[in-house]
């Protein structure tokens, strides 16, 4: 066991995540793919007309391409093709959640390490999805539909063009987000993949409720939220700055569709940064991030929040909506059906902090005082 670390602002934190799953996926032997970073996710939208007005019109999204059935849209920063498919389908789910590894020959790495998992694999030709070159598509151990690519169109990084910046400016893709039942056992899979712990939740019974995984250097391409699943929770694109999540919330009023804002805005406990959660018209969990540190060296401190903090999620100790807990998107086999749900045995989050049988605390042991308003909802 790791030796935790309490620090001045009330968390620990560790060389090394100490998240033992009871019921590993197997460890490949084939080593895993060299992923660089999150590079998109294809959502299905049963509305494209309205997917197309919210992605591009409101939040600013840049098309890069489309066509009747889909729009390839990219942040202002990016130089490949696209981060985010919106494509018209019957089910709104997530289609893809997709990585870009250093070179071609990790495609073959990834076949053969998820074949070696008994997963389902298949290689995609170059233009299977616009823009993008050869692909592997996998169903993975925890039933998420991943993608590999290397190959890809370049479009122009539009850095520079301060004329196109709009206040709330989308300048990158930061994360995915996905529910799983089995937390641990989802954290080993993604160790073997090649992902590194960050930061996670846990209590003192050691359940873990979820876990932040990086490639790049930030806090993470991808979060493991405990729930039924496989889910998604949400994508993530980042601004610059937190006045840009401001002037979003703004223009959200303005244009009278608060509704769409389901959490935040606000600044995380986990990842110390700055948010704001919306959904999509099909209900799809976007968010908007800025703000995390760096965690690219070795020896990065692993940072671990007790689940009865109430700062854990908002810094602010403002409650977290219950819907942000329970909601999250279907995902979809590689034919395109929805993959059946798992539900977690493990405690629930919401129940153990939120409602009469649920506690937090914001300075802890502090019992009388120091509840907020977590016990309200
Ligand atoms: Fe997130």
């Amino acid at each position: 066991m790791t030796e935790r670390t309490p620090t001045s602002s009330g968390f620990f934190i560790t060389r090394e995540a100490p998240i033992d799953a009871a019921n590993p996926v197997p460890t490949p032997s084939s080593p895993p793919p060299d992923i660089l970073r999150v590079a998109y996710a294809e959502l299905v939208v049963t509305d494209l007309a309205a997917s197309r007005e919210f992605y591009v019109d409101v939040l600013g999204l840049v098309v890069t391409e489309e066509d009747q059935d889909a729009v390839y849209l990219r942040t202002l920063e990016e130089f490949i093709h696209h981060n985010l498919v919106i494509r018209r389908g019957p089910v709104a789910a997530l289609a893809a959640l997709s990585y870009r590894v250093r070179t071609p020959e990790d495609l073959d790495r990834a076949e053969a390490f998820y074949i070696e998992l008994g997963c389902r694999v298949e290689r995609r030709a170059s233009g299977f999805t616009k823009g993008i070159g050869d692909s592997v598509r996998v169903v993975d151990p925890l039933g998420f539909p991943y993608e590999f690519f290397h190959e890809v169109q370049h479009v122009e990084r539009l850095t520079w063009r301060y004329d196109l910046y709009t206040p709330g400016a989308l300048v990158r893709i930061d994360h995915f987000n996905q529910v799983t039942p089995d937390v641990p056992r989802a954290v080993a899979y993604m160790e073997d993949l090649g992902f590194r712990v960050t930061e996670d939740i846990q209590d003192e019974a050691g359940t873990t409720y979820a876990a932040w995984m990086r490639r790049k250097p930030t806090v993470h391409d991808t979060a493991l939220t405990g729930g039924d699943g496989p889910r998604m929770h949400h994508v993530a694109f980042a601004t610059h700055e937190k006045h840009n999540i401001i002037a979003i919330c703004d223009k959200l009023g303005a244009l009278r569709m608060s509704d769409v804002i389901e959490r935040g805005p606000g600044r995380h406990g986990v990842s110390n940064a700055f948010y704001l959660y919306l959904r999509d018209p099909d209900g799809h969990r976007v968010e908007i991030y800025t703000q995390d540190y760096y965690t690219g060296d070795p020896d990065n401190p692993v940072v671990t929040w007790d689940v009865h903090d109430n700062q854990r999620r908002d810094w602010w100790g403002n409650p977290v909506v219950p819907s942000w807990y329970t909601d999250a998107s279907l995902v979809l086999d590689l034919d395109g059906n929805p993959q059946p749900l798992t539900t977690r045995t493990d405690d629930s989050e919401l129940e153990v902090t939120i409602g009469a049988d649920g506690f937090s605390y914001t300075r802890k042991d502090d019992t009388e005082h120091g509840f907020k308003l977590g016990a309200q909802l």
